[in-house]
């Protein structure tokens, strides 16, 4: 018989939070959260990042174990930037659709077609396809990643709607792979546009990961910590938001005094919501579950994402 969770009361939660503290100071410990995380997780994170920040820190900490709160490729590559730290996810199952999207068979396959081209990748990708890539980049330094390589010819992966953004903004040719993210693909221009009826003052701020008549529609485009900056630094009272809810958080803490709607409900990232505080606690008593990279694979996958760190973004 199936079992239901049960969601813990203010009291389990505050208990669950205080033995976490205990197990971070015991295992010497930092805890990497994305943004996309449930509230209860951003409030005990010690550092809470879009994917290229997040990388960034779990390159630079100086803690013996890093308990990611993210998808798995993300995890993963925090194992590749560290191999001799243990790196533990309170739930493993909390995989990317998109990086899936794509493997290092398909990929050595394509290469083989396009023998000239350089490989850029989104980070949103596998460790296997990462040691395919030359280099690396995330939502935020996409652009500055493309006209950073030599080469006039570019084969990107996985991302359709970001390598369509990022081929408006250089004169590479781009050979697109057809992948995308089944939470941000979904929402549609319709469902912006009416928001924008009841709101026309709000500007539009969208993740370049949706469709591109959607992305058409922004005021401004970014990364995650790009929209939360782009909402903190302006001064409109209303904004249209055009991503996973999880930013709600971090948007709300920021600007309490502003109003974020959300163009669609539907914007919820199931595998990042499958980490809890509780899971928290259970992974950093048991060390378990650890994220393993095969160091032959890893080695290769590094050299693609340092490459990557060196193109800070704007
Ligand atoms: P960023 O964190 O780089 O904005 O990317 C969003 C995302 O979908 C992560 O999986
Ligand atoms: Fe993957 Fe999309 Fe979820 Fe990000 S939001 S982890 S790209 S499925």
């Amino acid at each position: 018989m199936a079992t239901i969770q049960a969601v813990p009361n203010r009291e389990q939660l505050d208990q669950y939070k205080e033995r976490l503290l205990q197990l971070k100071k015991e295992r010497n410990a930092i805890i990497l959260a994305h943004y996309y995380m449930r509230a209860e997780v951003q409030e005990v994170a010690d550092y809470i990042g879009d994917s290229f920040g997040l990388a960034q820190k779990a390159k630079d900490t100086d803690a013996d174990v890093i308990l990611f709160c993210g998808v798995h490729f993300m995890a993963e590559s925090a194992k590749i930037l560290n191999p001799n730290k243990i790196v533990l996810m309170p739930d493993e199952r909390s995989g990317c659709p998109m990086a899936d999207m794509v493997t290092g068979e398909g990929l050595r396959k394509l290469k083989a077609e396009h023998p000239n081209a350089t490989v850029v990748a989104y980070v949103n990708t596998s460790a296997e396809v990462k040691a395919e890539t030359d280099i690396c980049c995330t939502s935020s330094n996409a652009l500055k990643v493309i006209n950073s390589v030599e080469s006039d010819e570019i084969i990107w992966v996985p991302d359709k709607n970001l390598g369509h953004y990022v081929s408006q903004f250089t004169d590479k040719k781009m050979i697109i792979w057809q992948g995308y993210c089944n939470t941000h693909d979904l929402l549609t221009p319709e469902e912006v546009l009416a928001l924008k009826a009841e709101y026309p003052d709000a500007p539009i701020v969208v993740h370049p990961e949706c469709r591109p008549e959607v992305v058409a529609l922004g005021d401004y485009v970014g990364s995650t910590t790009g929209i939360l900056k782009y909402c903190r630094e302006s001064d409109f009272k209303n904004y249209i938001v055009a991503t996973e809810e999880g930013v709600r958080y971090m948007l709300e803490k920021e600007s309490p005094e502003k109003t974020f709607h959300f163009a669609s409900r539907y914007m919820v990232c199931p595998n990042m919501k499958v980490h809890n505080v509780k899971k928290m606690v259970r992974a950093l008593e048991t060390m378990q579950p650890q994220i393993e990279v095969d160091p032959e694979v890893a080695e290769k996958a590094r050299r693609s994402l340092d490459r990557m760190l060196e193109i800070v973004p704007k």
